[in-house]
Protein backbone atom coordinates (compact mmCIF):
# COMPACT_ATOMS: atom_id res chain seq x y z
CA UNK A 1 0.00 0.00 0.00
CA UNK A 2 3.32 2.00 0.46
CA UNK A 3 4.21 4.57 -2.91
CA UNK A 4 7.02 3.54 -4.07
CA UNK A 5 10.17 5.41 -3.51
CA UNK A 6 10.37 7.20 -6.95
CA UNK A 7 6.43 8.33 -6.18
CA UNK A 8 8.16 9.89 -2.45
CA UNK A 9 10.87 11.26 -4.16
CA UNK A 10 8.67 12.99 -6.81
CA UNK A 11 6.37 14.52 -4.52
CA UNK A 12 3.24 12.54 -4.83
CA UNK A 13 0.91 12.15 -1.99
CA UNK A 14 1.75 8.82 -0.22
CA UNK A 15 -1.25 7.02 1.52
CA UNK A 16 -0.59 4.23 4.01
CA UNK A 17 -3.15 1.64 5.24
CA UNK A 18 -2.71 0.45 8.63
CA UNK A 19 -4.51 -0.83 11.94
CA UNK A 20 -6.69 1.53 13.15
CA UNK A 21 -5.29 2.65 16.94
CA UNK A 22 -7.31 4.43 19.67
CA UNK A 23 -4.77 7.46 18.81
CA UNK A 24 -6.99 7.38 16.16
CA UNK A 25 -10.29 8.53 17.70
CA UNK A 26 -10.90 12.05 17.92
CA UNK A 27 -9.68 12.28 13.97
CA UNK A 28 -11.92 9.72 12.84
CA UNK A 29 -14.63 11.27 14.90
CA UNK A 30 -13.78 15.03 12.92
CA UNK A 31 -13.79 12.93 9.58
CA UNK A 32 -17.53 11.39 10.59
CA UNK A 33 -18.34 14.91 11.50
CA UNK A 34 -18.38 15.85 7.73
CA UNK A 35 -19.21 12.60 6.27
CA UNK A 36 -23.51 12.29 7.27
CA UNK A 37 -23.80 9.24 5.03
CA UNK A 38 -21.53 7.45 7.25
CA UNK A 39 -23.22 5.84 10.84
CA UNK A 40 -22.74 8.55 12.73
CA UNK A 41 -21.00 7.21 15.50
CA UNK A 42 -20.02 8.61 19.20
CA UNK A 43 -16.36 8.84 20.36
CA UNK A 44 -17.40 6.76 22.81
CA UNK A 45 -18.28 4.16 20.15
CA UNK A 46 -14.91 4.57 18.51
CA UNK A 47 -12.89 4.23 21.85
CA UNK A 48 -14.65 0.82 22.23
CA UNK A 49 -14.06 -0.24 18.66
CA UNK A 50 -10.54 0.63 19.17
CA UNK A 51 -9.95 -0.65 22.38
CA UNK A 52 -11.54 -3.96 21.26
CA UNK A 53 -9.02 -4.54 18.54
CA UNK A 54 -11.85 -4.70 15.40
CA UNK A 55 -11.21 -4.81 12.00
CA UNK A 56 -10.19 -1.25 11.49
CA UNK A 57 -8.04 0.07 9.12
CA UNK A 58 -6.72 4.18 8.92
CA UNK A 59 -5.59 5.64 5.48
CA UNK A 60 -2.53 8.36 6.65
CA UNK A 61 -1.80 11.20 4.16
CA UNK A 62 1.88 12.02 4.73
CA UNK A 63 1.48 10.73 8.40
CA UNK A 64 -2.14 11.95 9.27
CA UNK A 65 -5.23 9.69 9.20
CA UNK A 66 -7.95 11.33 6.42
CA UNK A 67 -9.72 8.01 6.08
CA UNK A 68 -10.97 4.69 7.73
CA UNK A 69 -13.03 1.68 7.73
CA UNK A 70 -14.76 -0.74 10.12
CA UNK A 71 -15.91 -4.07 10.06
CA UNK A 72 -16.11 -7.10 11.83
CA UNK A 73 -16.10 -10.96 11.26
CA UNK A 74 -19.59 -12.40 11.79
CA UNK A 75 -18.66 -16.26 11.42
CA UNK A 76 -17.89 -16.41 7.71
CA UNK A 77 -18.82 -13.02 6.38
CA UNK A 78 -16.97 -10.31 6.60
CA UNK A 79 -19.60 -6.97 7.41
CA UNK A 80 -18.08 -3.36 6.22
CA UNK A 81 -19.67 -1.24 9.52
CA UNK A 82 -18.49 2.06 8.53
CA UNK A 83 -16.44 4.03 5.91
CA UNK A 84 -15.18 7.76 5.11
CA UNK A 85 -12.80 9.86 3.45
CA UNK A 86 -12.34 13.30 5.03
CA UNK A 87 -13.87 15.55 2.11
CA UNK A 88 -10.73 17.17 1.15
CA UNK A 89 -9.56 14.10 -0.12
CA UNK A 90 -11.71 12.56 -1.99
CA UNK A 91 -12.01 10.84 -5.66
CA UNK A 92 -7.90 9.85 -4.81
CA UNK A 93 -8.65 6.17 -4.76
CA UNK A 94 -8.51 6.40 -0.64
CA UNK A 95 -11.22 4.35 -0.02
CA UNK A 96 -10.39 2.02 -2.35
CA UNK A 97 -6.92 1.18 -1.02
CA UNK A 98 -9.23 0.51 2.87
CA UNK A 99 -11.60 -1.30 1.29
CA UNK A 100 -8.70 -3.50 -0.75
CA UNK A 101 -6.98 -3.86 2.89
CA UNK A 102 -10.21 -4.90 4.58
CA UNK A 103 -11.06 -7.48 1.29
CA UNK A 104 -7.43 -8.69 2.19
CA UNK A 105 -8.12 -9.22 5.73
CA UNK A 106 -11.27 -10.85 5.11
CA UNK A 107 -10.15 -13.64 2.51
CA UNK A 108 -7.16 -14.19 5.03
CA UNK A 109 -9.37 -15.35 7.85
CA UNK A 110 -10.77 -17.46 4.91
CA UNK A 111 -14.08 -15.23 5.10
CA UNK A 112 -16.21 -16.41 1.99
CA UNK A 113 -17.95 -13.14 1.43
CA UNK A 114 -18.20 -9.33 2.17
CA UNK A 115 -21.64 -6.83 2.61
CA UNK A 116 -22.89 -4.01 3.72
CA UNK A 117 -25.99 -2.20 4.24
CA UNK A 118 -26.07 1.64 2.44
CA UNK A 119 -28.76 4.47 1.88
CA UNK A 120 -30.14 4.03 -2.14
CA UNK A 121 -29.14 7.33 -2.21
CA UNK A 122 -25.82 7.36 -1.25
CA UNK A 123 -24.54 7.31 -5.33
CA UNK A 124 -20.97 7.64 -4.64
CA UNK A 125 -20.70 4.85 -1.90
CA UNK A 126 -23.01 2.90 -3.84
CA UNK A 127 -20.05 3.54 -7.14
CA UNK A 128 -17.58 2.40 -5.16
CA UNK A 129 -18.32 -0.74 -4.23
CA UNK A 130 -19.90 -1.68 -7.20
CA UNK A 131 -16.14 -0.51 -8.76
CA UNK A 132 -15.47 -3.51 -6.42
CA UNK A 133 -17.21 -5.93 -7.60
CA UNK A 134 -20.37 -5.85 -5.18
CA UNK A 135 -23.74 -6.33 -6.12
CA UNK A 136 -27.20 -5.96 -4.88
CA UNK A 137 -28.01 -9.19 -2.79
CA UNK A 138 -31.19 -7.11 -1.14
CA UNK A 139 -33.32 -4.27 -0.16
CA UNK A 140 -34.30 -3.32 3.90
CA UNK A 141 -37.38 -1.24 3.40
CA UNK A 142 -37.28 1.99 5.24
CA UNK A 143 -33.99 0.37 7.07
CA UNK A 144 -33.12 4.35 8.09
CA UNK A 145 -34.15 7.14 9.75
CA UNK A 146 -33.58 11.07 9.76
CA UNK A 147 -34.53 10.62 6.83
CA UNK A 148 -36.30 7.39 6.78
CA UNK A 149 -34.71 5.59 3.46
CA UNK A 150 -34.54 1.76 2.51
CA UNK A 151 -31.34 0.29 2.28
CA UNK A 152 -29.29 -1.62 -0.12
CA UNK A 153 -27.32 -4.83 1.16
CA UNK A 154 -24.37 -4.99 -1.49
CA UNK A 155 -22.38 -8.38 -1.40
CA UNK A 156 -19.14 -9.79 -2.70
CA UNK A 157 -18.00 -13.21 -3.01
CA UNK A 158 -14.88 -13.70 -1.41
CA UNK A 159 -13.98 -17.15 -2.60
CA UNK A 160 -14.36 -16.80 -6.03
CA UNK A 161 -11.82 -13.52 -6.18
CA UNK A 162 -8.35 -15.00 -5.29
C1 LIG B 1 -17.92 6.97 -0.47
C2 LIG B 1 -16.52 7.46 -0.10
C3 LIG B 1 -16.00 6.67 1.09
C4 LIG B 1 -15.59 7.27 -1.33
O1 LIG B 1 -14.25 7.61 -0.95
P1 LIG B 1 -13.14 8.04 -2.01
O2 LIG B 1 -11.80 7.94 -1.35
O3 LIG B 1 -13.51 9.33 -2.63
O4 LIG B 1 -13.31 6.88 -3.11
P2 LIG B 1 -12.25 6.47 -4.24
O5 LIG B 1 -11.46 7.66 -4.65
O6 LIG B 1 -11.47 5.28 -3.77
O7 LIG B 1 -13.23 6.05 -5.43
C5 LIG B 1 -13.10 4.82 -6.13
C6 LIG B 1 -14.20 4.74 -7.17
O8 LIG B 1 -15.48 4.83 -6.55
C7 LIG B 1 -16.39 5.58 -7.38
N1 LIG B 1 -16.73 6.86 -6.72
C8 LIG B 1 -16.23 7.33 -5.55
N2 LIG B 1 -16.79 8.53 -5.26
C9 LIG B 1 -17.64 8.81 -6.27
C10 LIG B 1 -18.50 9.91 -6.55
N3 LIG B 1 -18.59 10.99 -5.70
N4 LIG B 1 -19.25 9.87 -7.67
C11 LIG B 1 -19.18 8.84 -8.53
N5 LIG B 1 -18.37 7.75 -8.33
C12 LIG B 1 -17.61 7.75 -7.21
C13 LIG B 1 -15.62 5.84 -8.66
O9 LIG B 1 -15.83 4.71 -9.50
C14 LIG B 1 -14.20 5.88 -8.15
O10 LIG B 1 -13.24 5.61 -9.16
P3 LIG B 1 -12.71 6.85 -10.06
O11 LIG B 1 -12.36 7.98 -9.13
O12 LIG B 1 -11.52 6.25 -10.77
O13 LIG B 1 -13.84 7.22 -10.97
C15 LIG B 1 -16.53 9.00 0.23
O14 LIG B 1 -17.24 9.69 -0.78
C16 LIG B 1 -17.12 9.32 1.58
O15 LIG B 1 -16.44 9.34 2.60
N6 LIG B 1 -18.46 9.58 1.60
C17 LIG B 1 -19.15 9.89 2.86
C18 LIG B 1 -19.27 8.68 3.78
C19 LIG B 1 -19.98 7.49 3.10
O16 LIG B 1 -20.87 7.64 2.26
N7 LIG B 1 -19.59 6.29 3.52
C20 LIG B 1 -20.12 5.05 2.99
C21 LIG B 1 -21.14 4.51 3.92
S1 LIG B 1 -21.69 2.89 3.35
Amino acid sequence: MMATSSEASKGAPVVAIRKLAKSDVPTVWMILQESPEAAAWSQESLLQLASADPAGWVAELNGLPVGFLIGRIAADEFEILNLAVAAAHRRNGIASKLLESALEFSRNVSCVSAYLEVRVSNVPAIKLYTHHGFTESGRRVRYYRHPVEDALVLSLNLSGNH
